[in-house]
């Protein structure tokens, strides 16, 4: 067998970082939604390459503190219990404002606390989804997620949940959107959609089709994309990926239904969709799961927006390596 010379190679090893830039790029993650977190609930999480206890404290506020305790290291997600608007650790029983710091130690002899803490992440409630900002560097949010006026209005029925394990990058995911040639070749559409692209800052907007069938996509940063349509039923679904490590991402895909008026359940016709629509992103996974990523793709007459995407995407690398 020959290889032609100009050919790349792909990398011989799968289990090394496959990426050229960093696993965790800078914006808004799913880490939970709003209805399994309720006021006193403690939640390990392991994102980012790194472990988290999100809580939920008695006034209704969620809180994401690093997980290990500054005393002597215990993981507050496994035993930490909410105490009004703080959290208690389950070891020596020191007490943790919203912010992190301590505020008590019961069994302390002399006055004063010592300067310590656990780090603080940004977290934002949207249309019941708890969000993390992630910033590898601890840069502060420049820019939010809208709410959804879909969910929780009569008629609308949702989010109802499916979710993967992927290895694979975010931003990889998020290419999905602009491949729109894979639509025809993996997704079986009939013709290849053509893909209207509007950059606004941090959001990625692409409209695929007509009037009469259209599939809107509004993609916020590399870590929540939403997609609506409205066909005879009308529905939209949150793809959320959040990095675990470098080589695994949690993604969920969250649907609303318009169900019509007055319905709280799904019917067979909105369950067939989301069957429809897991069962195709299925396929997706085992590609993503064993893909390399090329910097510099031979893209042909034909091939969606790819690089339109991948310019935009750069916004989100703090660090020197960013993508191409
Ligand atoms: S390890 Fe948390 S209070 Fe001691
Ligand atoms: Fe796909």
């Amino acid at each position: 067998m020959s290889i032609s010379m100009n050919s790349e190679r792909t990398p011989v090893s799968t289990d090394v970082y496959r990426y050229p830039f960093t696993p965790y790029p800078t914006g808004w993650y799913l880490l939970t939604e709003s209805a399994s977190l309720a006021p006193g609930d403690v939640m390990p999480l392991r994102y980012f390459g790194r472990d988290f206890v999100l809580f939920r404290t008695a006034g209704g506020k969620p809180v994401l503190l690093d997980a290990h305790c500054p005393h002597i290291g215990a993981h507050l997600g496994y035993g930490g219990t909410v105490e009004g608007e703080g959290i208690r650790c389950p070891f020596h029983s020191w007490r943790f404002d919203s912010s992190g710091r301590v505020d008590d130690i019961p069994y302390k002899t002399t006055p004063g606390l010592p300067d310590a803490g656990m780090a603080c992440w940004p977290v934002e409630e949207v249309s019941g989804l708890v969000l993390v900002h992630f910033s590898e560097v601890g840069t502060a949010p420049s820019w939010h997620v809208p709410e959804r006026s879909e969910w929780g209005a009569p008629g609308w029925v949702g989010y109802e949940t499916r979710s993967w394990n992927v290895r694979v990058h975010v931003q990889d995911l998020t290419e999905n959107i602009p491949d729109t040639t894979h639509f025809v070749s993996v997704h079986g559409l009939r013709a290849i959609p053509e893909a209207k692209v509007t950059i606004d800052d941090h959001v990625y907007r692409q409209v695929m089709g007509d009037d009469t069938y259209a599939l809107r996509h509004n993609v916020y940063g590399l870590g929540l994309a939403w997609l609506d349509v409205d066909a005879p039923l009308k529905y939209r679904f949150l793809v959320a990926s959040t990095p675990i490590d470098e080589q695994y991402v949690d993604m969920r895909l969250l649907f609303l239904i318009h169900e019509g008026d007055g319905a709280t359940e799904l019917s067979a016709k909105g369950r067939s969709i989301i069957e429809l629509i897991s069962k195709n992103t299925s396929l997706d996974v085992v590609i993503w799961g064993h893909k390399v990523y090329r910097d510099r793709p031979p893209l042909v007459a034909g091939d969606g927006p790819i690089g339109v995407m991948r310019k935009w995407a750069r916004q989100f690398y703090e660090t020197a390596s960013a993508p191409s």
